[in-house]
């Protein structure tokens, strides 16, 4: 088998590669909810067995119908919830064996989460509100709003950074919440159904600007949307169905 050197100075053996890293891994994932006594509801399982790999830089897309459990797999893979069986592996670490702490601070130095609603704080400005994971970590006011100010004018918003949340637009207001998530600078980008609320030309604006962050911070991210089209724009898309991910490879 060639190596790639031909015996032409000019060309080196390629390097041995194994690939990009893998950031985030989840194993045999299974997750059931007990059934609650006196409710209507019985024992619901959404995963049994389900397993993800994701890579350094990868954009992927889930998709799947309401209630097939995307919402519930970005907060295991966020250390928001713990499986019922199986494992998520965030490089070395084992996201079940974390404590509530441990759990915090993966959140706050690892991940960036993005929430179909911003959950913006009304009584902060923008920019308060995109510091405010910082300041959680007990970084110091000046330097976390300097921080800030740049996320602020990453999102395209930093004319906006005095106006408390209630002022600004829909569209806006997921720009700063997807600034807040990455003012911490995380390699990992979780963002659930983030053009949900807005309309179709707000949610193409805020769906492009988070292809393009990605691209820029070199972001690995996972984004669950509805819209197919917005899906099949990130480098691999996965259905959600019956409790595992199956590759989609045309639409
Ligand atoms: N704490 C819980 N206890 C019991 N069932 C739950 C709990 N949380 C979620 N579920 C159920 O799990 C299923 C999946 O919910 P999930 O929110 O993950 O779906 P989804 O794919 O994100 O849907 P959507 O596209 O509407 O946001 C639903 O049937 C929901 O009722
Ligand atoms: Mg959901």
């Amino acid at each position: 088998m060639s190596n790639g050197f031909d015996g032409n100075t000019s060309l080196q053996p390629l390097p041995v590669s194994s690939g990009p890293s893998v950031v985030l891994r989840a194993e045999g994932l299974t997750k059931v909810y007990p059934a609650v006594a006196g409710a209507a509801l019985g024992e619901v399982e959404l995963f049994r067995g389900l397993d993800l790999t994701v890579h350094a830089g990868e954009m992927v897309a889930i998709v799947g119908d309401s209630g097939a459990g995307k919402s519930s797999l970005l907060h295991l893979l966020a250390a928001l919830d713990k499986p019922t069986a199986g494992e998520v592996w965030c490089g070395e670490s084992r996201l079940s064996t974390f404590t509530p702490k441990q759990a915090a601070e993966f959140r706050n130095r690892e991940v960036g989460y993005v929430w179909q609603f911003h959950y913006l704080l009304p009584e902060f400005t923008a920019l308060e509100n995109i510091a405010m994971p910082l300041l959680a970590r007990g970084m110091g006011r000046a330097a976390a709003l300097e921080k800030a100010a740049f996320w602020l004018n990453e999102v395209g918003l930093s004319a906006r950074g005095q106006h408390r949340s209630g002022e600004l637009s829909g569209g806006e207001q997921q720009r700063i919440s997807l600034a807040r998530a990455l003012v911490t600078e995380p390699e990992i980008l979780l963002a659930d159904e983030p053009t949900g609320d807005l309309d179709t030309r707000t949610g193409v604006a805020v769906f492009e600007l988070i292809q393009g962050l990605h691209q820029a911070h070199g972001l690995t991210s996972i984004l669950v949307t509805h819209n197919l089209d917005f899906a099949a724009r990130c480098g691999r898309m996965l259905r959600l169905r019956q409790g595992r991910l199956e590759e989609q490879k045309n639409l």
